[in-house]
């Protein structure tokens, strides 16, 4: 069941965490949105409450640890608990390893992967204690197999593929009722390439998307899909992409 339910959303304020938001507020979901602009997620707050919807946001940066407990804590003061924590927060600013953008590197670090550490750990005490709780990720097809260029943010998505997979078995094992949920897409239609420097890299990657992409939307059906189930089913993993692109 959706409604009702208590989502935060990370990178709430485009794209796949953006469109997520409004479809499970749509279904009745109270969503809490963060995102380091405030300005995009007031806007989309207004939308959601405008269409009948409940939100709330916060500025948020997942590297920072205490933003993610911050959010939690607004979740629990908004709408009284919570119950999902969708990690969809990243970047993708690829290149060649010999282009040497080690700033980009190290950000790709903080963010896929520190970031999704930072959120668990804001929101699992809560899951153990009320022994509920459903944790979703944005991983990519990237975390399935290897691209040139994408050395890193590989790396970062196939950390988020491991790390779900042991958090799903240890709360099994636990007895926490810990549900999990990796998404992995291929080319969808985002913000997402906004970040790449690299010249030659973004160009290839502006071919594919204009070729391939397909709308967020189809990222938020699936995460309604996962939370929909019922409280004793676990759909772990999601591979998600354009019917046309070979990926
Ligand atoms: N689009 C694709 O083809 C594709 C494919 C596979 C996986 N993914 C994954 O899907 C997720 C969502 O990306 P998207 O495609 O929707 O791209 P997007 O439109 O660029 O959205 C990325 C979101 O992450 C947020 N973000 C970035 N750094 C952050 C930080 N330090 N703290 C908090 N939020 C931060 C951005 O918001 P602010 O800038 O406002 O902070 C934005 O809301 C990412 O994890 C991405 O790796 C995307």
């Amino acid at each position: 069941m959706i409604k009702d339910k208590v989502v935060i959303i990370s990178g709430a304020s485009s794209g796949i965490g953006e469109a997520t938001a409004k479809l499970l507020a749509s279904k009745g979901a109270k969503v809490v949105l963060g995102a380091r602009r405030e300005d995009k997620l007031k806007q989309l707050a207004d939308a959601i409450a405008k269409a009948g919807g409940q939100a709330a946001y916060q500025v948020l940066d997942v590297t920072q640890q205490s933003e993610n407990d911050a959010i939690v804590k607004l979740a629990k003061d908004t709408f009284g608990g919570v119950d999902v924590m969708f990690l969809n927060a990243g970047l993708m600013p690829n290149s060649p390893l010999s282009a040497m953008r080690t700033d980009d590197w190290h950000q790709m670090v903080d963010v896929n992967i520190k970031g999704v550490l930072n959120g668990v750990a804001a929101v699992l005490p809560t899951f153990v204690a009320q022994k509920s709780g459903h944790v979703i990720t944005t991983s990519s097809v990237a975390g399935l197999k290897a691209y040139p260029n994408g050395a890193v943010y590989g790396g970062t998505k196939w950390f988020v593929r491991d790390f779900m997979e042991v958090l799903r078995m240890e709360s099994a094992m636990e007895g926490t009722n810990i549900r999990t949920a990796t998404i992995y897409p291929a080319a969808i239609s985002t913000e997402l390439l906004r970040a790449i420097g690299d010249k030659a890299t973004s160009q290839a990657m502006h071919g594919i998307y204009e070729k391939y992409g397909i709308p967020p939307e189809r990222i938020a059906n699936v995460v309604a899909i996962a939370i929909d189930q019922p409280e004793d089913t676990t759909i772990n993993e999601f591979t998600v992409g354009p019917a046309n692109q070979p990926w």
